[in-house]
């Protein structure tokens, strides 16, 4: 995953970063990057990890990823037990994310430090965050009141001491769906970008504005997370579907109806952030 980061800034665009929750929904991003000729992060979330148990689902990916046309990076999201890291660096994931935001900033920097030691000799890159995203992804549950921007002269000590590889400031974008409009500190964004000199990820990337994308990439986000949109697309194409043909029983028909709308729904967000033939 580092790897693509590092071209994504370099050259101006970000690497959709999608929540799949089963075969279906990866095939769908997948099928969507080879489209576009996109390179692609497939993200697995804490809960879809224990409900398939990590070598199961490891064991699903892994091929996909590897026979894929595109490059694609099986990243773990917002892990705050550190012992389901390991275990996901050990079983072959490619990068994961440690979040301890929610600890003191001490705590957190002792274990991403952790995590980046254990994940360095593995090849297995590393994302952090600081400050705390508001909303529910997963199961992580953050309250407006609680929710807390990034200091930007934490965020350079931070990037530098842990030697992470992608950092993620909160900077008021929230996670599921926006109620109203979302109050989003570019300015903050900017000072961080400039100074911490790691690759950006926006998460809570579902319902911001195409204008909006454009500007985080243009000031340094590389990698944007898309859970929520995955989600609504799956969901409302298996209603859509059975409320058509309420008589179907072939179940293969309605997946490859609800993959069509999967696929759709990434193949918008990487046109949006640029992503398009950059492999
Ligand atoms: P959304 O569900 O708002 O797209 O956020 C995704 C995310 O940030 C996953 O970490």
């Amino acid at each position: 995953m580092s790897e693509m980061l590092k071209h994504a800034k370099k050259n101006g665009y970000a690497v959709g970063a999608f929540n799949i929750v089963n075969y279906l929904t990866a095939e769908a991003v997948i099928k969507a990057s080879e489209e576009m000729r996109s390179p692609l992060i497939i993200q697995t979330s804490t809960s879809t990890v224990k409900q398939f148990g990590i070598k199961p689902l490891i064991d699903m990916l892994k091929p996909m990823a590897q026979t894929s046309k595109v490059p694609v990076a099986i990243h773990l999201d917002h892990c705050t037990d550190i012992e389901m890291v390991y275990k996901c660096i050990d079983a072959g994931w490619s990068s994961v994310m440690i979040d301890a935001s929610k600890e003191s900033f001490e705590d957190n920097m002792k274990k991403t430090l952790d995590v980046v030691k254990y994940a360095s000799s593995k090849d297995v890159s590393v994302e952090g965050e600081l400050g705390a995203i508001v909303g529910v992804e997963d199961e992580i549950h953050v309250k407006e009141k609680d929710s807390m921007l990034a200091d930007p002269v934490k965020s350079v000590q931070y990037v530098k001491e842990t030697g992470i590889h992608a950092f993620a400031p909160a900077i008021g974008t929230a996670h599921g769906l926006y109620k109203g409009e979302p109050k989003i500190d570019f300015d903050r964004f900017k000072l961080i970008a400039d100074t911490c000199g790691c690759p950006l990820v926006i998460h809570g990337g579902t319902g911001l504005a195409k204008d909006v994308f454009k500007k985080l990439i243009m000031l340094g986000a590389a990698k944007i997370n898309i859970s929520t949109a995955i989600k609504i697309a799956y969901c409302r194409g298996m209603g859509e579907y059975s409320a058509e043909h309420a008589d179907e029983n072939n179940p293969l028909k309605l997946d490859r109806f609800v993959l069509g709308k999967v696929k759709d729904a990434a193949v918008e967000h990487i046109k949006t952030f640029g992503a398009e033939g950059r492999i």
